[in-house]
C-alpha cells in the first residue's frame, strides 16, 4: 500500500485520543473485525483509512463459544452470541500481534475474563505487547461468567478497572454495557478507578424465538442487539456518560448502529471524540471510506478546521 494516511483522511479528521494520534475518527470494533489482520485483504480498504482498530475479546485462556446459532438478523440489526471465542492473550500477543502492522493505524485490545484476577492478568499480558490501548470488555451480554456481571454493578466495574490499572500504564477504555440502571454513576466510579476513556455502547441484550419449533433461535438463549436498530439507545447512552466524563476529559467512542454520515455526526455531537462502526461493515465492508468524505464535507461546510470542535457541541435549551 503506496498511499500515506494523509493522503487517504483529510488532515480536519486527524485527533488525539487518550496521546494516541489517530487518523480518523473511525474506529473498528471489537468482533467485527478478527483480530485486525482480515481487514486488509479487502479490496479498497486500508487500516490507514480508521483511527484505531479494536482487536476481538480476549480472554486468559482459549475459548471455543458458544454453541450454534450465535447470530440472528433482526429487523434493523443482529443478534450475536459469539461467547467470546478466541485463542487466548498468549496466542494473541505471541502470534498475531507480530503480524499487525503499527505504522498504519493503532490497535486496541479488547480485554475479557470470568475473574477480576483474569482481566488483570490478561491486561499484564497486554501490557508486555506493542498493543497502543487496551478497552474493557465489562459489557458482554452473552458470556455466563464475566461481561455484563461486572458492567451492569458500578462498584464491580470500578474494580475491575482498578484491577488492570494496577498493571499497565497504557490507555485503558472501559466498554459500558447499556443494560443497567445508572450509567452515569457507572462511568463515574470508573473514572475514579482509572479508566482513560470509554466505549459507548456494547450490545443491547435481546432473543429470538422459532415459534415453529418453540425454541429459541440462539444456541445461547440470549444474545447481544447490535445495528441500527440500537442507535438511539447508544446515543442517549453516550450523552448521558459525556455529561460525567466531558468535565473530566475523558474521551469517549461512540458506537452502537452507526451506518451513514449522520449517525456519525450525531454520535460526536452527543459528545463521543471518535466513532466505532461494526455491523455496517458485515454488508458495507468498504463503509470507512464513506464516512470519512462525508464527515469531511460536514466539517468544510461548517467552517471547521478539526473534527475536534464537533465534539459535543450540543445546544441544550
Ligand atoms: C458478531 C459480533 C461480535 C462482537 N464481539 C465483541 C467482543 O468480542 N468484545 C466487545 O467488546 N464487543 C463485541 N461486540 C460488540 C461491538 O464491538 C459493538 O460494541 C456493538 O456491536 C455496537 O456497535 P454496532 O451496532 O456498530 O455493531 C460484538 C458485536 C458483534 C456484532
Amino acid at each position: 500500500m503506496s498511499e500515506t494516511a494523509e493522503q487517504r483522511v483529510p488532515d480536519a479528521l486527524k485527533l488525539d485520543f487518550c496521546g494516541l494520534r489517530f487518523n480518523s475518527p473511525l474506529v473498528l470494533l471489537s468482533g467485527c473485525v478478527g483480530f485486525g489482520e482480515e481487514y486488509t485483504r479487502v479490496a479498497g480498504f486500508s487500516n490507514r483509512d480508521v483511527g484505531a482498530i479494536c482487536l476481538k475479546g480476549t480472554t486468559g485462556e482459549a475459548r471455543l463459544g458458544n454453541p450454534p446459532h450465535r447470530i440472528y438478523e433482526t429487523p434493523g440489526g443482529m443478534l450475536n452470541a459469539i461467547g467470546l471465542q478466541n485463542p487466548g492473550v498468549d496466542h494473541v500477543v505471541d502470534n498475531i500481534l507480530p503480524a499487525l502492522d503499527f505504522e498504519e493505524t493503532r490497535f486496541i485490545a479488547n480485554v475479557c475474563g470470568s475473574t477480576i484476577e483474569e482481566y488483570a492478568r490478561v491486561a499484564l499480558r497486554f501490557d508486555d505487547s506493542p498493543i497502543d490501548a487496551m478497552e474493557i470488555n465489562i459489557s458482554c451480554p452473552n458470556v455466563k461468567e464475566g461481561g455484563v456481571q461486572f458492567g451492569n454493578v458500578p462498584e464491580m466495574s470500578a474494580r475491575v478497572v482498578e484491577a488492570c490499572r494496577r498493571e499497565t500504564d497504557k490507555p485503558l477504555i472501559t466498554k459500558l454495557s447499556p443494560n443497567q440502571t445508572d450509567i452515569q454513576e457507572n462511568a463515574r466510579l470508573c473514572i475514579e478507578a482509572g479508566s482513560d476513556a470509554f466505549a459507548v455502547i456494547n450490545t443491547v441484550s435481546g432473543m429470538a424465538i422459532n415459534a415453529e419449533a418453540r425454541r429459541p433461535v440462539i444456541g445461547n438463549v440470549q444474545g447481544g442487539l447490535s445495528g441500527p436498530a440500537i442507535k438511539p439507545i447508544a446515543l442517549l447512552k453516550v450523552h448521558q456518560v459525556h455529561q460525567v466524563a466531558g468535565p473530566h476529559k475523558v474521551p469517549i467512542i461512540g458506537q452502537g448502529g452507526i451506518q451513514s454520515v449522520e449517525d456519525a455526526l450525531e454520535f460526536i455531537i452527543a459528545g463521543a471524540s471518535a466513532v466505532g462502526v461494526g455491523t455496517t461493515l458485515f454488508y458495507e465492508p468498504l463503509a470507512c471510506r464513506r464516512l470519512n468524505a462525508g464527515i469531511a464535507d460536514y466539517l468544510d461546510r461548517h467552517g471547521m478546521a478539526s473534527i475536534t470542535e464537533l465534539v459535543g457541541s450540543l445546544q441544550l435549551g
